[in-house]
């Protein structure tokens, strides 16, 4: 029996331990909110001054995420902090923090690795590791029990190491933090048991799994689920188009079976941190084993054709009131990856404003989550976001639902727009100003 395992589950239990949490995004402002609220104290880590001084002022800069939750932070003594030095008061550290692709559509495992090379110079004895970042399967017991034994503590009895994915989905009003079951898998039988202590305060269900491994491949299966079933059902909205049908409709009937079918829905493309990307996790670490994932590639190559093919519609539609892309005002509505949040990572909406300012479109957004186009890496718009009204449609010659959030005014829109593409199927009949994309 190791004393030091006992003694961190104690403090865990009782909730005397103090909860470090590793990268305050999307994933780890709300796993900090959700833990200050079960009673620990909470230390939050991020290289990221803006938003350090932010949640230390109260202030949420995550639109879902109110201010009154930030604040609700302080209440048991939180600290938010650059600051790696105080690694060592946490007893617990729980890493969020990112894992993109780089330009060769590989795992950019850099996050992961620098977090862990500002942490381990500062942790000791009687401390839990859990990596929540998604990433490939192998990565904890390949990339982190490295660095953790190169300081020379014992994996297992000195320190704890778990894997658990973080299921986050942001903006979703039926599920939060504590009502997401929560996978967690440890590097030996210690870690388990110390990674279950650490989430079931917290967490109202925790799924323990036989090793990291299964649940990082828990994970990016989950991911790879829903992009090849988006994959199949863009390729189906394709087929149904042609035919004259309605795959909304289609969908809707499906649905109601009650066993066999699960209803995915089409779309302009895939967006968001997750789905577009971490798949390719896995494409690249089976390279590995000789093993091509001819479903993700192919799922891949489907979604990322959407945008293009959502601009055949609106040329076609165009084209039927004798104009064309080139000079017309296009008006995209909804420019986040999903509706009712601010998140615009991989938005398929600003692929399709840039392929539409590609060929000659004077382009303009709506977005009420999105008040001006934010700095991104790979576009570049000086735009503020319109504020719909009937004359204000009236300038437009399309209208371009490509985030349908619910705050729009539908009605509004298909009264006063001259022509609407809907890429979300948000107009359920047949309107003659509607073209579904
Ligand atoms: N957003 C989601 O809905 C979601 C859902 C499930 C899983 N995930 C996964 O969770 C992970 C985090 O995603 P996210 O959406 O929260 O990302 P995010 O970009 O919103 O947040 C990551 C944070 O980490 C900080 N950071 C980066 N490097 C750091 C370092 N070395 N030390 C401390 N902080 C650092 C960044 O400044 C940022 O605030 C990713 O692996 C993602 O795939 C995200």
């Amino acid at each position: 029996m190791s004393n030091i395992k006992d003694e961190l589950k104690t403090k865990l239990n009782n909730k005397t331990a103090v909860i470090g949490i590793i990268g305050l995004g999307y994933v780890g402002l709300p796993l900090a909110i959700r833990y200050a609220d079960t009673g620990y104290k909470v230390i939050g880590f991020d290289i990221d001054a803006a938003k350090i001084d932010s949640i230390n002022n109260g202030q949420t800069y995550i639109k879902h995420i109110p201010s009154e939750k930030v604040s609700s932070l302080n209440k048991n003594g939180f600290i938010g902090t650059s600051d790696f030095s105080i690694i060592k008061e946490a007893d617990a550290l729980i890493i969020c923090v990112p894992t993109p692709l780089n330009k060769y559509r590989e795992p950019d495992l850099s996050y992961v690795i620098n977090t862990m090379d500002a942490m381990t110079p500062y942790m000791r004895k009687g401390q839990v590791v859990s990596l929540e970042s998604t990433t490939y399967p192998g990565t904890t017991e390949e990339e982190l029990l490295p660095r953790i034994e190169s300081f020379g503590f014992d994996v297992g009895k000195d320190i704890f190491l778990v894997y658990s994915p973080e299921r986050e989905d942001p903006g979703n009003p039926d599920f939060e933090t504590r009502t997401i079951p929560k996978v967690c898998g440890g590097h030996t039988v210690n870690c388990s048991e110390i990674g279950e202590a650490l989430y079931e305060q917290a967490i109202d269900e925790i799924v323990s799994v036989s090793s990291t491994k299964v649940a990082e491949f828990t994970k990016i299966l989950e991911n790879i689920h829903r992009a090849v079933n988006i994959g199949l059902v863009n390729e189906m909205k394709i087929v149904a188009d042609k035919m004259g049908v309605d795959i909304h409709e289609v969908i809707e009937a499906a649905a109601t079976k009650p066993f066999g079918f699960t209803a995915y829905y089409p779309g302009p493309g895939l967006g968001g941190h997750c789905i577009p990307i971490d798949p390719f996790y896995l494409t690249w670490k089976a390279r590995e084993y000789g093993i091509n994932t001819r479903f993700i590639e192919l799922a891949g190559e489907v979604n990322t054709s959407m945008p293009l093919w959502v601009i055949a519609k609106v040329n076609d539609a165009l084209n039927l009131k004798s104009k064309s892309i080139k000079g017309s005002k296009v008006l995209v509505l909804g420019i986040s990856y999903k509706k009712n949040i601010d998140d615009m990572r991989e938005s398929p909406s600003v692929e399709l404003m840039q392929l539409l300012h590609d060929r000659g479109a004077v382009v303009d957004y709506s977005d009420p989550y999105v008040p001006s186009f934010p700095k991104m890496r790979k576009y570049q718009f000086d735009l503020v976001s319109v504020d719909i009204s009937e004359n204000v449609l009236h300038q437009y010659d399309c209208v371009l639902i490509a985030t349908d959030h619910d705050v729009f005014d539908y009605q509004l829109i298909q009264k006063n727009s001259d022509l609407i593409v809907d890429t979300r199927g948000r107009y359920k009949t047949q309107m003659e100003n509607v073209v579904k994309a």
